[in-house]
């Protein structure tokens, strides 16, 4: 069996901080939903990146030198009684591969001796409420005793911008959770789109809710601990309202559906698309812009592989809606010029207002920068075409394999002055996620169908 890929990362990241670095890295709290009630837990991602620890009330500590210290919740059989087994400290060492490991109790008292002798403290900048007090507590502690000989460090760092790069090239067994989140969330797509049909011809009320029932029924039978982000089921013109929730509009017959949904599977999510006909069959109009979007896909698609830079799929996707958006007649050349016109002035952005992808791994939107770090110093400035706004623009990133994004082109038409009745409302979005190869990409959430088509063949019991 292959081992944890947790101590190897620890040590990656221990190599980094410079023999005298250390680093504090918190989960995440725990939250109050309304009065006493809780949301469910969830770990927060760089703590559980380097740990595979899920308990609340945690933090960890590694030095320069490659020892890991575990600060958790300690055993207390009366508390384990009401909220669950707790690994405890005096355990957590042997299981979880760490030097040492402390009661959270002792955070305050341990920090300061674990920060005595250091130069450089590493943490999660801006991510955690009261961290940045807390440690500036802990190093008031250790300057106290400078006169008895303590050497305190007297850097900060952001320890994000070494597990941001870390995190950003998925290593093998990150892709395998990957691939099995996308799975499942693919099942839950395809049943969504079957109830929806079925109980349409049924002659049965299908309201949104329906929709959001059936995909999570889907993701808890197989597993997923959770949807990664809040499901949009966004019935007809709904989905015209890019961040939409599953609500109680019914799902008329005639109508389209955009489903944005997936599963968090052991950390990690998944994050799909997919609009479909309510009764199984595209009428023209929908399935003209249908194709276009499908089309402007594509184009990301192949436009996704190592060595590309991260904007290019959302160039190559641009050019297409914006060709499609002219030929259709959403947009009027005689009012807004030719290809080169509608991209320079962004006149498509009144119908695609969102960019084409984004990181994905232990977050939907995952951590990493989007710019090429090698190039940072390489500026140029643009004006914005529709703000006036002056931007500074830096060389994006260079993809490499096995980093993760999506592939979501999409067009929303709000009807306006101008714009063709038979397109007023409609709203589609494709989503597919994609890992980066030496010669292109895996998408790995094709286990829906996304052309039109195996859409409704799939809807109608034909397949
Ligand atoms: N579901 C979130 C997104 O597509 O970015
Ligand atoms: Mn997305
Ligand atoms: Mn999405």
């Amino acid at each position: 069996m292959t081992p944890p890929p947790y101590a190897q990362r620890r040590a990656i990241l221990a190599a980094q901080l410079g023999k005298d670095g250390i680093a504090i890295i918190p989960t995440a709290p725990e939250q109050l939903r309304n009065r006493d009630a809780e949301f469910l837990f969830r770990h927060d991602s760089y703590f559980y990146y380097l740990t595979g620890f899920k308990e609340p009330n945690a933090t960890l500590v590694i030095t320069g030198d490659g020892q890991s210290t575990l600060f958790c919740a300690p055993k207390d059989l009366e508390r384990e009684i009401w909220d669950g087994i707790r690994l405890g400290p005096e355990a957590a060492p042997m299981a979880l591969g760490l030097s040492a490991a402390f009661s959270m109790a002792e955070l305050d008292a341990q920090l300061p001796k674990l920060l005595d002798n250091r130069r450089v403290v590493w943490y999660p900048f801006a991510t955690h409420k009261g961290l940045e007090t807390r440690v500036a507590s802990w190093l008031g502690n250790v300057r106290a005793r400078v006169r008895q000989g303590a050497l305190c460090p007297d850097q900060q760092r952001d320890v994000c911008a070494l597990l941001d790069e870390m995190r950003l090239v998925k290593d093998a067994s990150e892709q395998h959770t990957m691939r099995r989140a996308a799975q499942i969330s693919a099942g839950a797509h395809i049943r969504a789109m079957q109830t929806c049909a079925r109980r349409l011809r049924e002659g049965r009320e299908v309201r949104e809710y329906h929709l959001d029932a059936e995909l999570l029924h889907e993701f808890r039978m197989h597993g997923s601990q959770h949807p990664a982000y809040g499901s949009i089921v966004a019935a007809g013109a709904n989905a015209c309202v890019l961040h939409y929730r599953a609500d109680e509009a019914p799902v008329r017959d005639g109508e389209l559906v955009l489903i944005d949904a997936a599963c968090e599977l052991d950390g990690y999510a998944s994050d799909i698309t997919r609009t479909f006909p309510a009764n199984g069959k595209f009428s023209g109009p929908q399935r003209a812009l249908y194709d276009l979007v499908l089309a402007a896909q594509e184009a990301a698609i192949a436009a996704t592989r190592a060595g590309a830079r991260f904007t290019d799929p959302h160039d190559a996707s641009v050019q297409v809606l914006a060709q499609g958006m002219l030929d259709v007649g959403l947009l009027d050349k005689n009012k807004v010029g030719l290809l080169g016109d509608v991209i320079e002035k962004r006149a498509y952005f009144q119908f695609y207002m969102h960019r084409t992808g984004h990181w994905i791994g232990m977050d939907v939107h995952d951590c990493g920068s989007y710019l090429e770090p090698s190039e940072l110093g390489q500026t140029s400035e643009r004006k914005d075409a529709l703000t006036g706004e002056r931007i500074i623009n830096r060389p994006a990133r260079i993809l490499r394999p096995g980093m993760a994004l999506t592939i979501e082109p999409g067009i929303y038409v709000r009807p306006a002055e101008g714009v063709p009745e038979q397109f007023h409302n409609i709203g589609i979005r494709i989503e597919d996620d994609a890992i980066v190869t030496e010669t292109g990409c895996e998408l790995i959430t094709r286990g829906v169908p996304v052309k039109a088509d195996e859409i409704e063949a799939l809807m109608t019991g034909q397949v």
